[in-house]
């Protein structure tokens, strides 16, 4: 879903209204009948002989994908990651706003990035009770990172996007957590890599 969303995003920004199954399929390097197979599981969005409405289809993939409503985040961590992470700017556009990064470094204490401050860690109970905050991103070291966890979800925060490199050993199992590791990505780009060879 995700992937239709970004592409049909695409579409949208050239200024295509509506697009057959075949059009997308060559778009997206899938069958033309894998995408009609995906978007019936959704409920189907398209009328046969006129293909899909691509604002349409948009919205209601962004439905299913809960990005109908603003997600706030705070991201801790202030160091090289972190920071990138406030500098993108297309987070927002998906409607993810980087409201604060936390850190421990004093020498980052007053700054900012993309006009989002960094703060201490010892202040985040007090951010927490001005801001509604949904997500929190870990980009601090991976040992730091279960107690902080724990300290969240005392604060309400139920998700965690989590590039420290460890499974987080969560008191509160509702807590939903999205684990992203760039390296486990090249590990599979250099196994594929040696296949290819075979
Ligand atoms: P970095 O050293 O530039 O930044 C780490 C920051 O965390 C520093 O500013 C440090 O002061 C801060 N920090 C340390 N303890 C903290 C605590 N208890 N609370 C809040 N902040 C604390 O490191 P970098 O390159 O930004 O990497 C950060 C983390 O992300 C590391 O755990 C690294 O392994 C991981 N990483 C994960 C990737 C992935 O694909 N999952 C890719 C790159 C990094």
């Amino acid at each position: 879903m995700p992937r239709y969303y970004r592409y049909l995003g695409d579409l949208l920004d050239e200024g295509v209204e509506r697009i057959s199954s075949n059009e997308l399929s060559e778009k997206m390097k899938v069958t033309a009948s894998q995408i009609r197979q995906d978007l019936n599981n959704f409920g189907g969005f398209g009328q046969q002989g006129y293909g899909y409405n691509v604002q349409y289809l948009y919205d209601e993939i962004g439905k299913i994908l809960g990005l109908e409503e603003q997600h706030n985040i705070i991201v801790i961590g202030a160091g090289n990651l972190g920071q990138a992470l406030a500098n993108y700017s297309k987070f927002q556009k998906l409607g993810f706003m980087i409201i604060g990064l936390f850190d421990i470094n004093p020498a980052l204490k007053g700054e900012s990035q993309s006009g989002v401050p960094i703060m201490m860690l010892d202040e985040l109970e007090d951010f927490a009770s001005k801001h509604k905050i949904d997500i929190a991103a870990f980009t601090m070291p991976k040992y730091t990172a279960d107690t902080i966890a724990n300290r969240l979800v005392g604060l309400g925060i139920r998700a965690i996007w989590n590039f420290a490199h460890l499974d987080l050993d969560l008191v509160d199992k509702n807590v939903v957590v999205e684990n992203v590791h760039l390296s486990d990505s090249l590990m599979q780009l250099s196994y594929n890599m040696l296949q290819s060879q075979d």
